[in-house]
């Protein structure tokens, strides 16, 4: 016997307002064709201005808990990645954990940037196998257009607001690769890149900052690092990539994901892809894609599934769990 971590519950939310890659065509020196053929991206969704990062994670939670057919007092921790909390502190998480009726047990946020959401289910995985919680909601939620520079084109036409949640939940597992539940993580981090990514204020500097990215430097580290954490992942699993029947990856370029399938040595049909829809959703799109990805029948129970993404740190990682 050993215990596993299990996902019984998915849910997402996305902000009702669309942006079409042609609405920057109006302010910007770009073209719907350069986004597209650059990125993969079509559309985001923006959060309206009165709306907050832990309002997007909470309608996300209560999709996930009812996806679950469970409540917040069935719940014994929230795990919450984000890098747009809506206040220097509390964390988003606590504000989740009001908002939900939710008056035990505990709540935080991790900040792993775009990498946020592997690093959250690492972390509520541990929770779970050391016996302090037995149902944890791990929530990736952003509003990343609070950062942009709307005069830099490099930056701004790439990045989408949304949110998404799963809940964990401590089952028995035989311990082999057949177990559903998560079945091995990766994380990893390597500082001295912080240049290539990063936003250039923050309460210790005194302002909030717009996001900065050298993306063709990114781009470069990505799908090298990206297959790398995947098979590192896999391999601690006693698996192989041709054994995934699902990568569901970060969603900022379809031309990372692509490399990164092809150097896993699958092909474009075992990948969920929704990064045309939601652009870079940052800590928020693994499980926007997971949640779709079940929605649209592609993700079924027993499939084997590995996520991994990259971002600013740099940050790196990859979780493997069988649906
Ligand atoms: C950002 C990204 C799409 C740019 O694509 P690229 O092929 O690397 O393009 P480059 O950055 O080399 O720029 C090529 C040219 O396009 C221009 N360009 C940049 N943004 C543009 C836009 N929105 N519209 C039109 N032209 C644009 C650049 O100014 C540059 O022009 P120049 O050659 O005259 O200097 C790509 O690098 C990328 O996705 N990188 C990874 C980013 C990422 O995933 N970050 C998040 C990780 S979490």
């Amino acid at each position: 016997m050993a215990g596993r971590s299990v996902v019984v519950g998915v849910g997402h939310y996305l902000p009702e307002r669309i942006v079409p890659n042609s609405e920057f065509e109006k302010t910007l020196d770009t073209t719907d064709e350069w986004i597209r053929t650059r990125s993969g991206i079509e559309r985001r969704h923006f959060a309206a201005d009165d709306e907050t990062t832990s309002d997007l994670a909470t309608k996300a939670a209560e999709a996930a808990l009812a996806d679950a057919g469970l409540t917040a007092d069935d719940i014994d921790a929230i795990v919450l990645a984000t890098s747009t909390a809506d206040l220097t502190f509390p964390s988003a998480a606590t504000m989740v954990q009001a908002r939900l009726g939710m008056t035990k047990g505990f709540a935080f946020d991790v900040q792993a940037v775009c990498a946020g959401f592997v690093f959250a289910l690492s972390n509520a995985n541990a929770l779970i196998l050391s016996g302090q919680a037995k149902r944890v909601l791990v929530i990736g939620a952003e509003t990343f257009s609070r950062i942009m520079d709307w005069t830099d084109r490099s930056t701004c036409v790439l990045f989408g607001d949304g949110a998404g949640a799963l809940v964990l939940e401590a089952q028995d597992g035989e311990g082999t690769a057949a177990d559903r539940g998560i079945l091995a993580t990766d994380l990893n981090s390597d500082g001295r890149y912080k240049d290539l990514l990063y936003v250039d204020g923050g309460v210790s500097t005194q302002s909030t900052g717009h996001l900065r990215m050298q993306g063709n430097q990114v781009f470069r580290h990505a799908v090298e690092k990206l297959t790398k954490t995947a098979e590192t992942a896999l391999s601690r699993a006693g698996l192989r990539c041709a054994d995934v029947d699902w990568i569901v990856p970060h969603q900022a370029n379809i031309r990372i994901i692509q490399g990164t399938a092809k150097k896993m040595g699958l092909p474009m049909e075992n990948v969920v892809v929704t990064v045309q829809d939601h652009g870079n959703t940052s800590a928020a799109s693994i499980p926007l894609a997971l949640s779709v990805g079940k929605q649209r029948g592609q993700i079924k129970p027993g499939d084997l599934i590995v996520t991994e993404a990259i971002g600013g740190g740099l940050a790196w990682g990859a979780v493997v769990l069988r649906w």
